[in-house]
């Protein structure tokens, strides 16, 4: 009898070691990732390392060393000196706060939204791993409670459901949430595997791959845009941008960037999609959600 008791309390804690354990990997992950782009940006001394091919009055004049943690929630902002004077610029009158109201409109008015999302908090608590649906964005949840209801014109990429995520984001920014996303099985971690593999991978023409980009390439010009990072890429979404003259979702964002590197978009709403945001999120952990935010 005692032999049963202490058998099912090893399993038991056993178990409960496993369940704490899904996201180990993508820990180690997150904080390697933060702390090479800490390092990439902690000093003008150590530039060189980083940016051999930048001029020395480049590195001088249009850089701002020792960036860290929620620093990189600005995006290229966070270390380029022009870049961010312009968008503090655009951010006296922000463009996006009309469609935050209408969000709210949506929110209250909109038949079953708020049965679907009592708690308006929760733009950082997406991507969700859920069983028997894989990963669910949170445009995603949002086009799917629109679609139970009967409500036309929703879309994962903008209009009506960046203005609810606008509203969403606003709302968590207000109450201090944090970038929370959760890896609790093994389908979620082979999810998350399956993203972060994605998001690695040279695709498309030019061969390149998201990383090129925006880890290596963090902080490198394109012609006048510096790369923004991985840290971060996520937590101030939805965004207006100059270009869209509207709020996007991050689906919309992802959909320009695998233009960028010479390849056919994946189709928003697609598994690859979903899985490569989860990753994405996941890297923003524990940042402040910052949405909504512009971009150029
Ligand atoms: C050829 C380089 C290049 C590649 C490859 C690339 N991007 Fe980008 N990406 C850019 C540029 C340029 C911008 C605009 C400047 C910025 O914010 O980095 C951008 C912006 C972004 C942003 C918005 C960042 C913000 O702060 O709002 C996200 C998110 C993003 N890219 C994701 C991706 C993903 C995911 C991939 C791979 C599927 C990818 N990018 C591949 C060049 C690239």
């Amino acid at each position: 009898m005692k032999k049963k008791v202490i058998a099912s309390l090893l399993i038991g804690s056993v178990a409960f070691l496993w369940a704490g354990d899904f996201n180990a990997q993508a820990e180690k992950d997150r904080k390697a990732l933060q702390e090479y782009l800490e390092k990439k940006f902690a000093d003008r001394k150590n530039a060189n390392a980083f940016f051999p091919y930048s001029t020395k009055d480049e590195l001088d004049k249009n850089f701002k060393w020792g960036i860290k943690g929620d620093d990189f929630r600005l995006g290229s902002y966070a270390y380029n000196i022009g870049g961010k004077a312009q968008y503090e610029e655009m951010n006296e009158m922000p463009p996006y706060e009309d469609a935050v109201d209408a969000g709210k409109e949506l929110y209250e008015n909109e038949k079953g939204i708020k049965e679907c999302f009592p708690d308006p908090a929760i733009a950082g608590d997406y991507p969700k791993f859920v069983k028997g649906k894989g990963v669910v964005t949170l445009s995603k949840a949002i086009v799917s409670c629109a679609k139970k209801n009967n409500l036309k014109d929703w879309k994962l990429t903008k209009g009506k459901t960046a203005k609810l995520e606008g509203y969403f984001a606003s709302v968590s920014k207000e109450k201090g949430k944090k970038v929370n996303i959760v890896i609790d099985s093994k389908e979620a971690a082979e999810a998350y595997e399956r993203g972060k593999k994605e998001y690695y991978s040279q695709r498309g023409y030019l061969k390149l791959s998201c990383a090129t980009c925006h880890v290596q390439g963090a902080g490198q010009r394109v012609r006048n845009e510096y790369l923004s990072p991985l840290t971060g890429a996520t937590t101030h979404f939805p965004v207006y941008r100059l270009k869209w003259q509207g709020l996007g979702t991050l689906e919309r964002r992802i959909k320009g960037c695998n233009k960028n590197q010479g390849e056919t978009p994946h189709k928003p709403g697609s598994t690859w999609t979903s899985e490569l945001l989860y990753f994405m999120a996941y890297m923003s952990n524990g940042l402040p959600v910052d949405g909504p935010d512009i971009r150029k």
